[in-house]
């Protein structure tokens, strides 16, 4: 029997997700579909009940929905209970079990770049306080990370996330800051991540001076479109090492390709390739 999966979310014309898992299902010569369902919040019970009564075996969950499937899930793994957010979800004897796998696709695509980027990490820079931020926290603390700070135009944002990601970080400290302090901390730091939405459509922060940054410095920015980032540029500019977000997105789909077809799939050039053409053409046609 053919087993459908899909991605729901409220827009969702924008999913770049279809085109990873067909991918994926035609490379390894599948029986199996992946479809965009567009569902807007009062569908989301509908979406449910379809996969327990067998129609669908599950599927990714995008804005704005991962925090309310969260509670319609049977089952929920540590990572999904920790980001309170479920972006994938799957059977499992019966029952609907949620997961999250942001964080996963956020190490995975550090690893593939940039091999032993996390050796002798002492201390990142996150820029940014939302959604993303958080399963991005998450999966530095799981790596021990000695020192995050946060730093976010809003700092009480920056703060609240620090508040509620401590309890989970045992060797790591976390600290806050405004973004304007950038140059304060950047002299002894290893890594910038960028997790705020500013290097979407070529946006850029005000004023960044990477030139304060140690000149062994990685820059790593999850936005991904453009993939090169204004702040990656930058960085590039001044012969930093750079990472891009691309990855993430790719890397993050691959757990529940394995949960709902039975194989875990490469994240190789040619689908990365295959993205970017497709995040071109889109922004082409906008043009
Ligand atoms: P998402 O859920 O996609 O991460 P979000 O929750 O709206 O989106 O978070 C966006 C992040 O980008 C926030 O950290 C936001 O900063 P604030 O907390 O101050 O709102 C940050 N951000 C958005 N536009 C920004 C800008 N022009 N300059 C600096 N930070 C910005």
């Amino acid at each position: 029997m053919t087993k459908k999966a899909f991605v729901i979310g409220h827009p969702i014309s924008h999913s770049k997700s279809p085109t990873i898992h067909k991918y994926w299902i035609a490379k390894h010569q599948l029986s199996g579909t992946y479809e965009a369902i567009n569902t807007p919040p009062e569908k989301l019970n509908e979406i449910f009940n379809d996969v327990r009564s067998g129609q669908y075996i599950g599927g990714n969950i995008t804005l704005p929905h991962k925090q309310a499937a969260f509670f319609l899930c049977d089952l929920t793994t540590p990572e999904a209970k920790k980001l309170k957010a479920v972006n994938t979800i799957f059977k499992k004897n019966n029952q609907i079990i949620g997961h999250n796998t942001d964080g996963y696709g956020f190490l995975a695509n550090l690893d593939q770049q940039i091999p032993d980027w996390d050796k002798n990490i002492k201390k990142i820079i996150v820029l940014g306080a939302g959604g993303a931020t958080r399963a991005i926290i998450l999966a530095l603390i799981n790596r021990n990370a000695n020192e995050i700070i946060i730093l976010n135009r809003t700092l009480k944002n920056a703060k609240s996330l620090a508040n509620q990601f401590e309890k989970f970080s045992k060797n790591t400290r976390l600290n806050t800051g405004h973004i304007e302090d950038f140059a304060k901390h950047a002299p002894n730091t290893d890594i910038v991540i960028n997790t705020s939405s500013v290097g979407l459509n070529n946006t850029s922060f005000d004023e960044l001076d990477l030139k304060s940054l140690p000149k062994t410095a990685l820059v790593h920015d999850i936005v991904y479109s453009p993939i090169n980032t204004p702040l990656l540029n930058a960085a590039k500019t001044i012969n930093l090492k750079t990472a891009d977000g691309l990855g993430m997105l790719l890397h993050q789909a691959a757990p529940g390709f394995e949960k709902w077809f039975g194989v875990f799939p490469e994240v190789n050039k040619e689908l990365k390739k295959l993205v970017l053409n497709e995040l071109n053409a889109v922004k082409n046609n906008k043009n």
